[in-house]
C-alpha cells in the first residue's frame, strides 16, 4: 500500500453533439442498428480547431481546480492517446505549456484504449520513489482525424474528447491498491490499428497517398473485449491484499460496446448495477472513455470515500488492463 490517492478529476470533451440520425445521414445505417449493436445514441466530435492537447488541458483544469492545486505542484504529466496532436512533441509536452505545470517532467503513453490504466499504473510505480509525489494522467483522443467516415463499421463507434485525473502521495490506506498491465502482440494488426503507418511510408520519404484511418475486425475485437475485461478486473484484484470481488463497489471499464460490458458482468457473475456506463453519451473515445466515466461518477456522489473501484481498459495491441483504488 503506497497510499497514492486520486484527488481530483476532471473531462474535456468537444462541445459539437453528433447524433445516430446526424450519422445515418453520410453512411448507410440507422439509429436502430447503432443502438441496439453498441447501446452508442450520440458522441462529441472535434471542432476543426480542436485536438487532443485541447481536450487535454481542458481535462486537467477540471481535474486542478477539484483537487485544490496548483498547475506548479504537478510533477509529472502523462498523456495516454493514440491520436496526439503531432508524432513530435509529445502531447504531455503541450499540455504542459497550455495549464502551466512548469514543473513536470512529461511524456506520452499508446496503448490505445488502455491507456488510462496503463498511465495510472506507471505513475504509481514513480510515486514517491522517483520523486513524484502528483502526477497528472490524462487519457485523451482526437479520434474523428483517424476515422473513415464512409466506413460504417468504424465511423459509428468513435469519437473525441477525454478526462484527467490527478494522482497525489499522500500516505494512508486510500488510494491505488494494485495494478495490472497485459499486452498480446500476436494479433494481427488489422484486427484494430490505424494505417498506413510511419513504417509503411517509403523509405525515400515519399508521403503516402492514403489517410490515415482507424481498421478494424469488429467481431474479433468483440470476443477479445469479452475476454479481456473480466480478465482485467480479476488480475488487478488478485495483485490486492484478498480483496475479492464481493469487496468491489464499482467497476469502470472501457466504453466500447454496452453488449461486451453485458457479457463481462454475466462472465464475472456481478450485477450489472456495479457497472458505470454512460457511452450511450459519448460513444467509444479510447483511452478517454475510463476517466471520463471515473470523472462523472465521481462528481455526480456515486462513488464515494472507501469504496473499492475497478478500472478495467482493453484495446489494440492488444492491451489490457486494470487497477484497483480504495477511493
Ligand atoms: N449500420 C448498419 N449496418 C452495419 C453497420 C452500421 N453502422 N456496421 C456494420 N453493419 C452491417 C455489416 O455490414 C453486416 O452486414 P452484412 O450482414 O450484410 O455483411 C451487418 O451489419 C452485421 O455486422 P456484424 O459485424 O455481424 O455486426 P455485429 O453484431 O458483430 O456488430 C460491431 C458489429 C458493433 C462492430 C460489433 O462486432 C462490435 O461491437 N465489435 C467490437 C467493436 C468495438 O467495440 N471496437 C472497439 C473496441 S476496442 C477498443 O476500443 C480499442
Amino acid at each position: 500500500m503506497k497510499g497514492n490517492r486520486i484527488i481530483g478529476t476532471g473531462t474535456g470533451v468537444p462541445s459539437r453533439i453528433v447524433t445516430n440520425d446526424d450519422l445515418a445521414k453520410i453512411v448507410d445505417t440507422s439509429d436502430e442498428w447503432i443502438v441496439s449493436r453498441t447501446g452508442i445514441r450520440e458522441r462529441r466530435i472535434a471542432e476543426e480547431h480542436e485536438t487532443t492537447s485541447d481536450f487535454s488541458a481542458r481535462a486537467a483544469m477540471g481535474a486542478i481546480k477539484m483537487s485544490g492545486i496548483e498547475p506548479e505542484e504537478i510533477d509529472l504529466i502523462i498523456v495516454a492517446t493514440l491520436s496526439p496532436d503531432r508524432l513530435l512533441p509529445a502531447t504531455s509536452c503541450i499540455v504542459q505549456g497550455k495549464i502551466g505545470a512548469k514543473n513536470a517532467s512529461c511524456f506520452d503513453l499508446e496503448a490505445a484504449c488502455s491507456g488510462f490504466v496503463y498511465g495510472l499504473s506507471v505513475a504509481n510505480g514513480m510515486m514517491p520513489d522517483q520523486g513524484v509525489r502528483t502526477a497528472l494522467v490524462i487519457g485523451a483522443e482526437t479520434l474523428s482525424r483517424v476515422l473513415d467516415w464512409t466506413d460504417r463499421n468504424t465511423c459509428v463507434l468513435f469519437a473525441d474528447g477525454g478526462g484527467a485525473a490527478i494522482l497525489r502521495h499522500e500516505g494512508g490506506n486510500n488510494g491505488i491498491l494494485s495494478t495490472y498491465m497485459r499486452s498480446d502482440g500476436s494479433a494481427p494488426p488489422p484486427w484494430l490499428a490505424v494505417e498506413p503507418g510511419v513504417a509503411d511510408l517509403s523509405p525515400l520519404g515519399d508521403r503516402v497517398s492514403k489517410d490515415f484511418a482507424i481498421t478494424m475486425e469488429g467481431k474479433e475485437v468483440f470476443k477479445f473485449g469479452v475476454r479481456a475485461l473480466p480478465d482485467a478486473v480479476m488480475g488487478a484484484l488478485d495483485r490486492t491484499e484478498g480483496l475479492t470481488l464481493n469487496d468491489v463497489d464499482w467497476i469502470i471499464p472501457h466504453q466500447a460496446n454496452l453488449r461486451i460490458i453485458d457479457a463481462a458482468a454475466k462472465a464475472l457473475d456481478i450485477s450489472r448495477e456495479k457497472f458505470i456506463v454512460n457511452l450511450e453519451k459519448y460513444g467509444n473515445t479510447s483511452a478517454g472513455t475510463i476517466p471520463i466515466a471515473l470523472d462523472e461518477a465521481h462528481r455526480d456522489g456515486r462513488i464515494k470515500k472507501g469504496d473499492i473501484v475497478a478500472l478495467a481498459g482493453f484495446g489494440a495491441g492488444l492491451t489490457w488492463g486494470g487497477v484497483i483504488i480504495r477511493w
